[in-house]
Formats: structure tokens, C-alpha cells, sequence
């Protein structure tokens, strides 16, 4: 049995709702829209959308298979540097050869600066494959265009997002995700969690539907922050996603492990 439940919570913010289904199984979810869609399948709950995603910042293709591989990488972000860095020339190519390895979003940005270029820019993205988010830069040119992306149902990233008062403008032009980049705030003694923290609570306050993906990520700890705080994606480079899983303990407990396993065989 499918089913489909809108609960309306004007105002709860970031109050826990214990909520029973018709089936009598409870639910407890940590809202943080003023509405939140829930969909059953068996009485089973689909909470996909609600769950911290995790995207991968890189424009390698062995490091977007070997993530993809771990079984936990739900996109991909790129941009012109990462692009440089890999020495992709053709970048629409590479884009394809992405949207090969990954179903889920794979942001394309824009190289445009102003209105009617970013738009014919990001139409042309579009086209690439229909998973493809066209990244903008958040400038007013940009959210000219991204308006008009919205109006025609093209997925858009705002990137280079440094304040609160971007964000608001960002998600007011209807943009799928904003990207703020708490490294580079971390890098010029700034509170980059700070940001995603003002966020968090502004989106929140008037029930924006836009993503709010931590960009610029340098560390683990970014990555936990980010989940606490319930931003909605982090976009990790590969070497920090190996690190999440790594841990001394982890490794000297499985050595201790295997070696009793051996001795007690024989
Ligand atoms: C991703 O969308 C951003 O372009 C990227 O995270 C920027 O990271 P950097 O500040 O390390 O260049």
C-alpha cells in the first residue's frame, strides 16, 4: 500500500513531532520546514529527501567512481578549478562521462557573467543530462537567470554564497540549492558554520524550499557540524570522505580481532 501525508506545522521550527500513522507506527521526525511530505510504501516511511546527503567535490572521474563505489554518494559538485585542476578541456564531455557514474544531482556551473549568457549557458547544461543542476554565481546577473531557470524547470546551484542575506535573495529567485562556502569564511577567520547555522534558521523561519548544501568543506569535523546543525547536503572532497570513516580504534580493535580469530584456529 502507497500512500501520501502532508503535515502542516506553521511554526514548530526545529521541535521533534511524534506523529502516528494510520498503521499506528510512530514516527518521530525533526522538522525543519514548515511542512514536510511523508510517503509510505507498506507502512514503511520513504525519508530520503529528509536525510543528510552527501556529495562529492571533485571533477576526477576514479575518484567519482571510487565514491560512487562506497555505496554512499548521492552527487556531484564541480567547478571551473576543480575542471582546470583535472585538465578537462572539454568540459561537456566530462559532464556526460559524470552523469554516467552518478543518477543524482551533478552541478555544472555557468562561466557566463552576465544575464542572457548565463541563461543560453545553463539551457545548454540542461540539455547535457536531466540529473544536471546549472551552477550560478551569485551575483544579480545570476539571479536574473536563475528566476528563469525556475520558471522553466531548470535545476539551479547558487554558488560563491558568503551571507545570510545572499541566501535569502538566492532562495527568494527560486534556487534548488544554495552553496555557501564555510572553508573559504573558516580560511579568512570567519565562522563558516556560523553561516550555515543563520541559514538554517532563516529557511526555516519562512519555509524555503531551497537546499542548503555546505560548500568549500575542508575537514571531518565540517561534515559533523553540518549534520548537526541539519543543513540538507555537504559536498566533500574524496580525501575528507575516506577520513569520516577512518578511525585508530577502529583499526587497532579489527587487528586484535583477526589475530584471536587466528590464534584460536590453531
Ligand atoms: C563546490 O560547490 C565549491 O565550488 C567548492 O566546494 C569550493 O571549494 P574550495 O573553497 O575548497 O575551492
Amino acid at each position: 500500500m502507497v500512500f501520501a501525508c502532508f503535515i502542516f506545522t506553521v511554526n514548530v521550527g526545529f521541535k521533534h513531532i511524534i506523529w502516528l500513522s494510520p498503521l499506528k507506527s510512530a514516527l518521530v521526525i525533526k522538522l525543519k520546514r514548515p511542512y514536510i511530505l511523508a510517503i509510505f510504501v507498506d507502512n514503511q516511511i520513504i525519508l530520503k529527501e529528509f536525510l543528510m546527503k552527501i556529495f562529492i567535490d571533485t571533477a576526477n572521474l576514479n575518484e567519482i567512481k571510487e565514491a560512487a563505489s562506497f555505496g554512499i554518494l548521492d552527487g556531484v559538485t564541480t567547478n571551473p578549478s576543480l575542471m582546470a585542476k583535472e585538465g578537462h578541456k572539454d568540459v561537456r564531455k566530462t559532464y556526460e562521462e559524470i552523469c554516467k557514474i552518478v543518477s543524482g544531482p551533478v552541478s555544472a556551473e555557468v562561466v557566463s557573467t552576465d544575464y542572457e549568457g548565463i541563461v543560453k549557458e545553463g539551457r545548454e547544461l540542461s540539455k547535457i543530462a536531466p540529473n544536471i543542476y546549472v551552477k550560478v554565481p551569485l551575483i544579480i546577473e545570476g539571479l536574473k537567470a536563475v528566476k528563469t531557470f525556475a520558471d522553466e524547470g531548470i535545476r539551479t546551484n547558487f554558488t560563491l554564497c558568503f551571507t545570510p542575506s545572499q541566501a535569502v535573495l538566492a532562495a527568494k529567485a527560486g534556487a534548488t540549492i544554495i552553496s555557501p562556502f564555510i572553508g573559504r569564511l573558516d580560511d579568512i577567520s570567519q565562522d563558516g558554520m556560523q553561516l550555515i547555522e543563520q541559514i538554517v534558521q532563516i529557511y526555516g523561519n519562512y519555509g524555503y524550499e531551497t537546499e542548503i548544501l555546505v560548500a568549500s568543506v575542508r575537514h571531518p569535523m565540517h561534515f559533523v557540524d553540518s549534520c548537526l546543525i541539519g543543513a540538507d547536503i555537504c559536498t566533500i572532497p574524496f580525501n575528507v570522505i575516506k577520513q569520516l570513516v577512518k578511525h585508530p580504534l577502529t583499526d587497532m580493535g579489527l587487528e586484535k580481532f583477526l589475530a584471536d580469530w587466528k590464534k584460536n584456529q590453531g
